[in-house]
């Protein structure tokens, strides 16, 4: 019989569970269950739920097995599963991070890592190879990338950086929230360790708030991560783990639809006299194009746009705008629309974010599954308005 590995859509369906033996029920069950029965003291299959437990593991095998990595931990939070990375660094070191990620991401770098764990965290703009040489410090020891950026939609090259910049006793970590594992396999271009919030897209119905990292190979950082997640306990419900390996059995269907409509907006808004500039990495006048194609399988269903008017007329859109939710989050099925300066970016001091060219016109869309005439038509009307 043929051993061919499975391809990807038939992974989100399939991998971590089998229908069960004894019921024959198609979906897991929910195991609730916080302890289990021992045959004798020490001697058991699972022991605690916080330590481990059967839904979370299916879940687990599941995420390893999209991202194409040997191991995976879920966490109640994508910052959960940040800060479990990062204590399991130690201490004292340097991490080289991408400028522009999530506000969360700079916040505890900078306003808890920094002061509990003494890490020194430089942040450059990779996109730029004149800001490489000299990045390596003796105590660097983690690569932070964020690709697609949080909320510019930077799109940068991991295989170069791997290449170029960082060396055997660094560790590659990709946060890959924005492109979702239909989009984009980190851990197959160079990364060691990839990173989700997987309240986004792998949940993809703004219903639930996960974390996840998934590992290459590295069993030194999984037995770390293992004892960390056990030890801190910041995992997440069975119940959330059940609502997770449903979701993800859609993920692919999902995304294509997700990538298509942001492709069909992106190109409305780039015409539209009422827009300064469209991010998105599917545009072939993007900077970041040419490295999207090469390492994307599709572009994602972020945009960020800068409007032509000031807070005010830009607080207008917002108001007013239909079927677009104005709220924090993205990559779920229906459409969002924030403001990163007041909301997912105010924990970034002001300067920084003028320095980044997080302005007070640059609105992030989280373009939805909905009808794309019915999006146009929404983003037609509130710009007419300003
Ligand atoms: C790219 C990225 N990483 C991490 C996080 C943090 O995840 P969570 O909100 O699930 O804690 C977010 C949240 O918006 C994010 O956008």
């Amino acid at each position: 019989m043929s051993e061919k590995k499975k391809l990807f859509n038939t992974k989100v369906i399939h991998s971590g569970h089998k229908e069960n033996l004894e019921t024959g029920a198609v979906m897991p069950p929910i195991h609730l269950s916080s302890t289990f029965k021992q045959k004798s003291p020490g001697n058991f299959k699972y022991e605690y739920s916080r330590t481990n437990n059967p839904t979370r593991e299916i879940l687990e095998k599941l995420l390893a097995e999209i991202e194409e990595g040997k191991f995976a931990f879920a966490f109640s939070s994508g910052m959960a599963a940040i800060n479990c990375l990062t204590d399991a660094m130690e201490k004292n070191f340097h991490v080289i991070c991408s400028d522009d990620v999530y506000g969360g991401t700079r916040r505890i770098f900078d306003k808890v890592k920094s002061v509990n764990q003494n890490i020194e965290v430089t942040y450059t703009d990779f996109k730029n190879e004149d800001n490489w040489p000299g990045l390596i410090k003796n105590n660097t020891k983690m690569i932070w990338l964020e690709t697609p950026s949080n909320p510019l939609l930077k799109i940068v090259d991991i295989n170069k950086i791997k290449s170029e910049i960082s060396n055997e006793d660094i560790k590659i970590v990709c946060d890959n929230t924005f492109a979702s594992p239909y989009n984009q396999q980190p851990l197959t271009l160079g990364s060691d360790v990839v990173l989700h919030s997987s309240t986004k897209y792998l949940g993809g119905h703004s219903d639930l708030i996960g974390g996840a990292i998934i590992i290459k190979d590295d069993i030194k950082l999984t037995e770390k991560i293992k004892y960390l997640q056990n030890a801190i306990g910041s995992v997440p419900s069975p119940f959330d783990c059940y609502l997770l390996i449903r979701s993800i059995k859609t993920l692919a269907v999902r995304m294509e639809r997700h990538n298509t409509n942001a492709m069909i907006i992106s190109e409305y808004l780039s015409n539209h006299p009422k827009i300064k500039t469209v991010r998105y990495p599917g545009l072939k006048s993007d900077p970041n194009y040419e490295v999207a194609k090469n390492q994307m399988n599709g572009f994602g269903g972020i945009i960020s746009i800068e409007l032509d008017t000031d807070l005010k007329g830009t607080l207008k859109f917002l108001e007013n705008i239909e079927i677009f939710t104005l709220a924090e989050s993205l990559g779920g099925v229906e459409s969002l629309i924030e403001h990163p300066a007041i909301m997912t970016h105010a924990s970034i001091d002001k300067n920084i974010r003028d320095e980044l060219g997080i302005t007070d016109s640059l609105v992030r869309l989280s373009i939805g599954i909905e009808e794309s005439d019915d999006l146009k038509t929404a983003l037609e009307n509130a710009l007419y308005l300003i």
